[in-house]
């Protein structure tokens, strides 16, 4: 008997708050029309003081348990993907389940950056596969707003708050095809945050406790590396370009999206873009742009869905979905 795992309910939480291009003008030197040109992004959300990673993984959780018609006792796994979880420990992955209620299932948090959502998915259909679990509550959340020098210019205009979460359900037939990771720590410096826990008091490791990104050099990696990405994807499924539905990517920067869309010949009609509304959720993008989708009922039975992320590490990876 194989065990496959398909996604039966998605969910996303957005925060209230919305700070506008308009509104980052007064805060450092740029223009509205700088950051739409070269970014696509018009607005982003930010978590309220006191909102946390885990509040905003627990209302996109439970948006995607009351999609999928799941009881929260069924669960057997949750994965959390985060870069700004609420404590060092317990994982984010503890304290939602202990939120939803669920009390023994195995939870832990994976730490991915930008395609820590791509990497949780995965993880969780090896479970599947290997039978070990049945049920499983994916979730990417991030309050990135809480890692950026709101003065730094060449990254505060880019981020933003979310969560998007997705279960998925054993089936005797693939929904995830197949899942595609890699990793380069070479290129560590390009994208970062230096200071952590163990290194915080250090005078070897210079830095700050902020998001540092050499941008237009992760820029040119991201397009290229991407491009790779779904060529090897629909290598390892025997499929064509032509046979993609949906190009569900990171929301990092619309440019980097055209792009990969014109190396799989995709109509941009074709690709879901949430960054000029979300600006880049970093785990959290891919599951709020697959929510939006979903919901709004483009995503139909039968389509194939790719879904492709790139982040710091380097980090990328992928997903091919028969919805
Ligand atoms: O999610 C993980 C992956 N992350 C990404 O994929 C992000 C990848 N990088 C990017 O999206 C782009 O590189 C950026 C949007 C970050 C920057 O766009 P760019 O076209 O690569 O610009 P640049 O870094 O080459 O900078 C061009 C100019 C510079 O000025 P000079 O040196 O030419 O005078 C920057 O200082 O734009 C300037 N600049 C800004 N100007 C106005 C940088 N940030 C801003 C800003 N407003 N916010």
């Amino acid at each position: 008997m194989a065990y496959f795992s398909r996604i039966t309910g998605t969910g996303g939480y957005l925060p209230e708050r919305v700070l506008s291009n308009a509104e980052l003008e007064t805060m450092v030197n740029t223009t509205d029309a700088w950051i739409r040109e070269r970014t696509g992004i018009s607005q982003r959300h930010i978590a309220a003081d006191d909102e946390f990673t885990l509040d905003l993984a627990e209302a996109a959780s439970r948006r995607a348990i009351e999609a999928a018609g799941v009881r929260t006792d069924d669960i057997d796994l949750i994965v959390v993907a985060t870069t700004t979880a609420d404590q060092v420990f317990p994982s984010t992955a503890c304290l939602l389940q202990s939120r939803l209620g669920i009390h023994g299932c195995p939870a832990f948090d994976i730490q991915a950056v930008c395609t820590g959502f791509v990497y949780a998915l995965s993880v969780a259909d090896q479970f599947m596969r290997s039978g070990m679990a049945s049920k499983v509550l994916v979730v990417g959340a991030e309050t990135f707003s809480r890692i950026i020098d709101w003065t730094d210019r060449n990254t505060c205009v880019l981020f933003g708050d979310g969560a998007g979460a997705v279960i998925l359900e054993r089936d005797s037939e693939p929904g995830i095809l197949s899942t595609h990771l890699h990793a380069d720590g070479d290129y560590a410096s390009l994208l970062q945050v230096p200071k952590g826990v163990s290194n915080q008091l250090s005078a070897v490791q210079q830095g700050s406790a902020f998001v540092e990104m050499a941008g237009s050099e992760v820029f040119r990696m991201a397009v290229k590396t991407l491009g790779r990405i779904a060529d090897e994807t629909l290598a390892a499924n025997d499929m064509r370009k032509d046979q993609l539905d949906w190009l569900i990517p990171h929301q990092a920067n619309h440019r980097i999206i055209a792009a990969t869309a014109k190396k799989l010949s995709m109509p941009m009609e074709k690709v879901v873009q949430t960054v000029a509304t979300h600006g880049n959720t970093s785990a959290a993008s891919i599951p709020l742009a697959l929510d939006v989708a979903v919901r709004d009922g483009r995503i139909k039975q039968g389509e194939h869905v790719l879904m492709e992320g790139f982040g710091g590490g380097f980090t990328w990876g992928s997903a091919l979905i028969k919805w």
